[in-house]
């Protein structure tokens, strides 16, 4: 694997000078929970299936992005694992040369099934979402049941995908005391943890910015029981990391509201129906979906590409316009 000539590792600079190498991809706007945080109950109102990308569609992308300097691919959703033969996707964009790096962010419901499939087209780094260990907390969040998340979770790590990081979304009067032992919890079986802030996302913001919590509260109350030094952890996202010491155990804090990371923001969001979202936090878009449709070139596709990298904003507002609703986080994929 190589990652491109030098003009095309400097392709894809922004107007604020940050190099975009990551594509987060979303494969689905569905998902099988409904996470209040996250999607509006009864929300229905979901992409047709002839506006998703073919798999042979994300291809042509992803390999134009790798031409232009992208090395690195995150899956995610809604659900990616809702939609069928994700691990045939998985081989198509691990055998691009210029991709060195494909990771999946999932909710493990369905990955008892899919873990062997998947590491075995290349796919090993793995984000789950889980944000209680506690039954009838996980169905009072997510509407689902914990133990098939816990059966996807050891399916992973039978089939040896490494790293396993748990994301847990830190919630005031929700999981705010289940900290330490969702700590213990990866301590026995090698997982990193990362503890996420709400954001106000879509139709459901107020739900998110009720049970707000500053990680630097959940810092201090760890602080207080564990031995806590700075810890480092290869991935090139936006977590802070700190180890406990004599442990492996890796905890990451992100902080998009008290502690905005936009400065070193290296990426872009492509949604299921071929849009390319610029921020987060943003409206800013090119839909490449047509222009694929319509039989653009590998060339003038790559220049929409170098275009639609001028047009990234410098960053969110969430903190500042919490009322500015984007639209939901399972459209553009966390
Ligand atoms: N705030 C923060 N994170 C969110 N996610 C979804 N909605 C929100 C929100 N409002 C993220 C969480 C979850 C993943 C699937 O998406 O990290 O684990
Ligand atoms: Fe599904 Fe993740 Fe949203 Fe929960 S947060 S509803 S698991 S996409």
């Amino acid at each position: 694997m190589n990652t491109g000539t030098t003009q095309n590792n400097s392709a894809l600079i922004d107007p604020f000078g940050r190099r975009i190498e990551y594509v987060r991809l979303s494969l689905t706007d569905k998902c099988n929970l409904r996470c209040f945080y996250c999607m509006p109950k009864g929300f229905t109102d979901f992409e047709q299936p002839e506006n998703w990308l073919t798999f042979d569609e994300i291809e042509r992308v992803i390999k134009a992005f790798t031409e232009l300097g992208v090395a690195r691919v995150r899956l995610t959703g809604g659900e990616p694992l809702v939609r069928k033969n994700i691990a045939s996707l998985a081989q198509q964009l691990t055998a691009l040369p210029g991709l060195s790096d494909l990771s999946l962010s999932t909710n493990a419901t369905l990955l008892d099934k899919q873990a062997d499939a998947l590491k075995q087209a290349g796919l090993s780094r793995i984000n789950v979402s889980l944000d209680s260990l506690k039954p009838e907390v996980f169905k009072n969040i997510t509407g689902g049941e914990l133990q098939p998340v816990l059966d996807g979770l050891m399916a992973a790590k039978k089939v040896g995908m490494s790293p396993i990081k748990i994301n847990m979304v830190a919630m005031k009067g929700i999981n705010d005391d289940e900290f330490e032992d969702m700590v213990n919890f990866c301590l026995q079986h090698g997982f990193t943890l990362r503890f996420i802030e709400t954001m106000p996302m879509g139709a459901t913001g107020d739900d998110a910015t009720n049970h707000y919590l500053d990680l630097q509260q959940v810092k201090k109350q760890l602080a207080e029981k564990l031995d806590l030094i700075p810890g480092v952890m290869p991935g090139g996202g936006p977590a802070r990391y700190m180890q406990i010491k004599n442990t492996d155990l890796r905890i990451g804090f992100i902080t998009p509201i008290s502690q905005h990371f936009c400065e070193t923001c290296n990426r872009v969001r492509l949604s299921v129906d071929g849009t390319l979202y610029l921020c987060l936090g943003q409206d800013d878009k090119v839909e490449l979906q047509p222009l694929l449709r319509q039989g653009i070139s590998d060339s003038a596709l790559k220049t929409v590409l170098i275009n639609a990298i001028g047009l990234k904003p410098e960053k969110h507002e969430f903190k500042d316009k919490p009322e500015q609703v984007v639209r939901l986080m399972s459209m553009t994929g966390g």
